[in-house]
């Protein structure tokens, strides 16, 4: 879809935060039946940040990043909005993104959360450019943040070797037309896929309350539960027909891109999708060799680093697509304004 309306919307800055523990390989290949070798092989992941101190949460990593996004960007957390967290582990069911404005002391801002994986990021970044072209709000905190860790089944090697906790966050501001950098998206979801990846609840049996008074069934969220194969299979082919589609609706070609930056899942799914779509691997964004799959973090994550390093330049054209549960996939095609 093709943003063309009165206000544009832009990128003003990025942050991000990791946990201070780094598991690598070898330390996994202790736990389950793994090896370096094969999680290079076929993944691309060295290491992972884990979020292990007790006393620390989603929130302290969300925190830190929103701060970081903040001082670069010279504005204070009373100038915020809106805060849309994206999250698919939050500390609390009803919501974390509450918790994100107090700690941030943003206390101007609506807060809420949106779930939807390893997509959340670019959903967010698309409902918060909605919220600014129709004149809602200026200045809105759009945070990717997830801690799956904690719910990765530790003996279960087809996923434990994935996953990462991080979070990463970029300030969504109003500007003029010309300025405008969010160019446009293309959004999906297929949910008849979503059992190929799910923390799924699980119901026990029947439980009676207060002498059969109340008959009721009650439950828990299990661990993560995924079809790489398919889930693989589901991203080559289908992430390139969206930034096929984004593209021819912005009238670019995807050799006229200067940066593909896909959710960190898979160094293979990387490559795959910029052959797919012609794209020279140079162009590719990538540190999941550091950090792992980290979710909805992985994409803010990434921007993050690449601004940090001064990779990205004024008006360079990034192609942007999440992919994960739902099964949910979408691109945003961005030019990078300097400030
Ligand atoms: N170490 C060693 N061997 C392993 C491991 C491991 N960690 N895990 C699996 N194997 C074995 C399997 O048992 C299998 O053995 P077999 O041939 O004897 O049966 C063999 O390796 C091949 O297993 P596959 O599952 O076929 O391996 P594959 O090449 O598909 O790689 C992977 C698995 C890395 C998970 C890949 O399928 C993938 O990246 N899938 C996509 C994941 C993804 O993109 N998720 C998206 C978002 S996440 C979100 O939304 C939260």
């Amino acid at each position: 879809m093709i943003l063309s309306i009165p206000q544009g919307a832009r990128i003003l800055a990025t942050g991000s935060a990791v946990p201070d523990l780094c598991i690598n390989n070898q330390h996994l290949s202790q736990i389950v039946e793994t090896s370096d070798d094969w999680i290079v092989n076929r993944t691309g992941i060295k290491e992972r940040r884990i979020l292990a101190d007790k006393e620390k949460s989603i929130i302290d990593l969300a925190s830190s990043a929103s701060m970081n996004a903040l001082q670069k960007a010279s504005m204070k957390p009373l100038d915020i909005d809106l805060i849309i967290l994206a999250t698919s582990s939050p500390n609390d069911l009803f919501g974390s993104a509450g918790q994100l404005q107090a700690s941030i002391g943003a206390h101007k801002a609506i807060a809420f959360d949106l779930t939807a994986a390893c997509s959340g990021f670019v959903l967010a970044i698309v409902t918060a450019t909605q919220f600014i072209q129709n004149g809602s709000y200026n200045n809105i905190l759009v945070v990717g943040a997830d801690v799956l860790s904690k719910w990765i089944n530790w003996t279960d090697r087809s996923t434990c070797i994935l996953f990462g906790d991080a979070a990463g966050a970029a300030i969504v501001q109003s500007c003029s037309q010309e300025d405008n950098g969010i160019l446009g998206f293309q959004l999906n979801t297929d949910g008849k896929k979503a059992y190929q990846l799910s923390i799924p609840y699980e119901q026990n049996n029947y439980k009676t309350i207060n002498n059969k008074t109340l008959k009721i069934v009650q439950g828990q969220f299990k661990h993560i539960v995924m079809n790489g194969k398919e889930v693989y299979k589901f991203a080559v082919s289908h992430v390139p027909v969206s930034i096929l589609q984004c593209l021819n609706s912005l009238n670019i070609l995807p050799k006229d891109i200067h940066w593909l930056l896909l959710h960190q899942a898979n160094e293979r799914i990387l490559h795959a999708v910029a052959n797919r779509l012609s794209i020279s691997p140079n162009k590719i964004i990538s540190n999941l060799s550091k950090y792992g799959n980290t979710s909805a973090a992985s994409i803010p994550l990434a921007l993050d680093e690449a601004l940090n390093s001064q990779k990205i330049a004024n008006n360079d054209i990034i192609v942007i697509s999440g992919f994960g549960a739902g099964l949910t996939w979408g691109t945003v095609v961005i030019k990078w304004k300097c400030k």
